[in-house]
């Protein structure tokens, strides 16, 4: 089967169910025999994967707010060159578990309003958007006890109080809706199988 190239993002709240629907999604598509690449950010390359530990590990006030906007900008550029264009251009399927929305929702809320500033290094250093980007909507608290039940050293942005966690969610919303031609909004709150579907039929529909 020839696989027609996209880029597909999944999007949401910590503990939405992402990296479950990211991994069920490329399973599927390999099933009906494409060519898919399944990756992360931050992460995603050796030097990003590096870039990870850095800004997810230790204290929240390890860096400054832009600082940590050009630690993730510099984890997805390398991500970008060495893993994303290259698959692209080998005609694959790249299925990324968050991008640049991360950015625009995470730094560009969390710490005072910094959207400008993520939206100008994206275009200066980034300058892609994926094709498809999939939303894992849920209300917080969900989202939170969800992500919470693992066991991981990984929680510098996890313990943000229910408020910002609920600007997060809102902010996510308005991106889909701001980038309405590529954003599809899944209710993440069903069981596993039943989103994963609900997945799998939306990216079919996009791929046809
Ligand atoms: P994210 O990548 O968005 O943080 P995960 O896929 O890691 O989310 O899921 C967080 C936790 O919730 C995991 O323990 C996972 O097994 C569980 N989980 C994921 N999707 C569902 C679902 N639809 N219903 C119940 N639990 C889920
Ligand atoms: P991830 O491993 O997807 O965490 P989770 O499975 O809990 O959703 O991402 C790790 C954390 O990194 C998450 O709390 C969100 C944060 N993050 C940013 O703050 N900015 C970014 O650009 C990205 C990609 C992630």
């Amino acid at each position: 089967m020839s696989t027609p190239a996209r880029f597909i993002t999944f999007e949401g709240i910590d503990g939405s169910g992402k990296s479950t629907q990211a991994r069920l999604l490329a399973d599927a598509l390999r099933a009906q025999g494409h060519d898919v690449v399944l990756t992360r950010e931050p992460g995603g390359s050796a030097g990003a994967e590096e870039i990870r530990s850095l800004v997810l590990e230790g204290d929240p006030d390890r860096w400054s707010a832009e600082t940590e906007i050009l630690l993730f900008t510099a984890a997805r550029r390398d991500h970008l060159e060495r893993t994303i264009l290259p698959s692209l251009a080998q005609g694959k399927i790249v299925i990324c578990d968050r991008f640049a929305d991360s950015t625009r929702m995470y730094q560009g809320l969390s710490r005072g309003d910094l959207r400008a500033v993520v939206d100008q290094l994206h275009s200066l250093m980034i300058g892609r958007e994926p094709d498809l980007t999939v939303l894992i909507d849920m209300d917080p608290d969900l989202g939170h006890a969800r992500a919470k039940s693992r066991q991981t050293s990984e929680e510098r942005f996890e313990d943000f109080g229910a408020a910002l966690q609920a600007q997060m969610r809102q902010g996510f919303l308005a991106l889909a809706q701001e980038f309405s031609d590529r954003f599809r909004v899944i209710d993440g709150t069903r069981d596993i199988d039943t989103v994963a579907k609900t997945v799998l039929t939306t990216v079919l529909a996009d791929l046809a």
